[in-house]
């Protein structure tokens, strides 16, 4: 009898405990790990601006976290002003900035997507708004300072689960259950996944800082990505532009026409943006419905933007036979011109290399979408020109600010000047460069550095002044 209730008692406490454990099993599985359908939006350029490339599972910064770091850290950003002081750039109606994504992983979280690096904003005056043009180089952005921002958060004193939770309190008021949650588990974990990345990317740190609209996109593929060993190249280059894909894929895409199909190339990008394997298998078995499919269609039908200042069009049809007697062999877009050699800064061409195309063949491995092979390739693309006055700075390490510049001798063209401003300069045909505005806003490009070179593609350098502003004038039409 004694020993009957006794082993009902012991019953009841196994039976209560194990119920204790399911509960908090499932709350930690739903508030840490279930995965909820990524947000589908109408249409593909907001598919494009704010939806999933499959990155939050690796990359994803929680959301409410992330919200608030501006907050907690503003001495660590260039000014006032949050996320918008690194060039990022936003539209009415959302909370999040363009070229963020917000999936829920147990808790909302963050990460960056395709316009991150692929939306451009202008403007004809300081005191207007900017433009903002989806696919264009996002020339206002600086990627480097963003991730550097995050990991100088994350190091620092103030990043503590108090802090963080009070401020997030300002904005929205999490349940008991998720407080528990975000000071004990999700706070100190995104903590030390920060302190991971700057141990990750410390390699940066020995190489010329990226400033505005540049980003090294091969090094993080091949070291973090596909675990090559650290070696001393620079990667480092201007921000491309997403119209006139089709003309693009003619004569192969990236700096170095490295990859042959537009398809390949987002695969590409997307997992040197964080894209994990099980998504992208998930992803593509969607087939019609793929989200890296949408963001193909968007971007396969982009056209470049006309030229939105005036245009003298007398001088711009005497600038025509120029460009054809100059340009026309190497940029016309009937001609799919192979890369040739124009004797530009080598540095990343050479920061792509044959073990690492092995190792993304290795990652695609029997996957329907694994890339063909990215080559190293030895020569840049002679991109074809359209919406050229948009694709500033100039060539592929973005080392001269202008048209009218490019049209300089190296020797002549500016050694330093300033990047990241949006402001439009109608006459060198270009973003302003120089001034108070553009220090303020921008970063300093240094011709000087490793990789920063601005010698080379001397074409139209020996033309007149006066065929040299006709061209000039053309090269707006384009
Ligand atoms: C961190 C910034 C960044 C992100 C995010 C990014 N890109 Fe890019 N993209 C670049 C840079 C830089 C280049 C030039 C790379 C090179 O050749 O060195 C580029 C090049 C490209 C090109 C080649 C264009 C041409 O004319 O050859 C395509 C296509 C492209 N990106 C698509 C995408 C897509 C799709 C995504 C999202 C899945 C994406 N990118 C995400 C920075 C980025
Ligand atoms: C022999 C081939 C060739 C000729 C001729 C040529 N280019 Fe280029 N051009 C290239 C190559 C290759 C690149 C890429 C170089 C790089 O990025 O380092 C390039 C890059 C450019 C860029 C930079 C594009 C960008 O997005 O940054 C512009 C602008 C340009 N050329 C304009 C011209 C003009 C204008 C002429 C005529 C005066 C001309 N090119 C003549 C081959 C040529």
């Amino acid at each position: 009898m004694t020993q009957g209730t006794a082993s009902l008692g012991t019953r009841l406490v196994v039976a209560v405990g194990l119920v204790f454990v399911a509960v908090a099993t499932f709350v930690v599985y739903d508030r840490l790990l279930r995965e909820a359908p990524a947000p589908v939006f109408e249409s593909d350029e907001e598919h494009f601006l704010y939806g999933s490339i499959g990155n939050e599972s690796t990359d994803g910064i929680p959301y409410w976290v992330w919200l608030v770091l501006p907050r907690v850290f503003p001495d660590l950003l260039p000014g006032p002003g949050g996320y918008s002081t690194l060039g990022l750039l936003s539209k009415d109606g959302n909370d999040l900035p363009l070229g963020f994504s917000k999936v829920t992983i147990g808790y909302p979280r963050v990460a960056m997507n395709c316009a991150f690096c692929h939306v451009g904003s202008v403007r004809a005056e300081p005191g207007d708004l900017p433009t903002i043009v989806p696919g264009a180089p996002a020339h206002q952005v600086a990627a480097q300072r963003y991730t550097r921002f995050l990991m100088a958060a994350a190091s620092d004193g103030r990043f503590t689960a108090a802090n963080i939770l009070g401020e997030i309190n300002r904005n929205y008021r999490l349940s008991a259950v998720d407080r528990l949650l975000y000071r004990f588990i999700i706070i100190p974990e995104t903590r030390a996944r920060l302190l991971r990345l700057k141990e990750q990317t410390a390699w940066m740190d020995g190489r010329p800082d990226w400033g505005h609209g540049r980003a090294d996109v091969l090094n993080p593929m091949r070291f973090h990505r596909l675990g090559r060993p650290v070696d001393s190249a620079i990667g480092t280059a201007d921000m491309m532009p997403l119209w006139d894909m089709a003309d693009r894929e003619a004569q192969g895409l990236f700096w170095n026409g490295s990859q042959g199909t537009l398809m390949d190339a987002v695969v590409t990008s997307a997992i040197a943006a964080g894209t994990s394997r099980t998504w992208l298998d998930a992803d593509t078995s969607k087939w019609e419905e793929a989200d890296l499919l949408r963001v193909l269609r968007y971007v396969a039908d982009l056209n470049a933007p006309a030229y939105p200042f005036a245009i003298d069009k007398a001088l711009a049809a005497a600038g025509q036979p120029v460009f054809a007697a100059e340009c026309a062999q190497c940029h016309a877009t009937d001609t799919a011109a192979s890369p040739r050699a124009v004797d530009t800064d080598r540095d990343r061409l050479a920061a792509w290399t044959a073990d690492a195309s092995a190792a993304l063949d290795a990652f695609g491995a029997r996957r329907d979408w694994k890339p063909a092979p990215f080559e190293s390739g030895d020569h840049y693309a002679a991109v074809p020109l359209g919406g050229v006055w948009m694709r500033a700075p100039y060539l592929h390490n973005g080392s001269v600010p202008s048209l009218a510049a490019l049209l300089e001798p190296p020797v002549t063209r500016p050694a330093r000047f300033w990047r990241g401003y949006d402001v439009y300069d109608p006459d060198s045909v270009g973003f302003v460069s120089d001034g108070s505005e553009a220090r303020r806003l921008g970063s300093l490009y240094d011709t000087s550095q490793a990789g920063n070179t601005n010698v080379g593609h001397n074409y139209g350098t020996s033309l007149s002044a006066e065929a040299r502003r006709a061209l000039l004038e053309y090269l707006k039409t384009l």
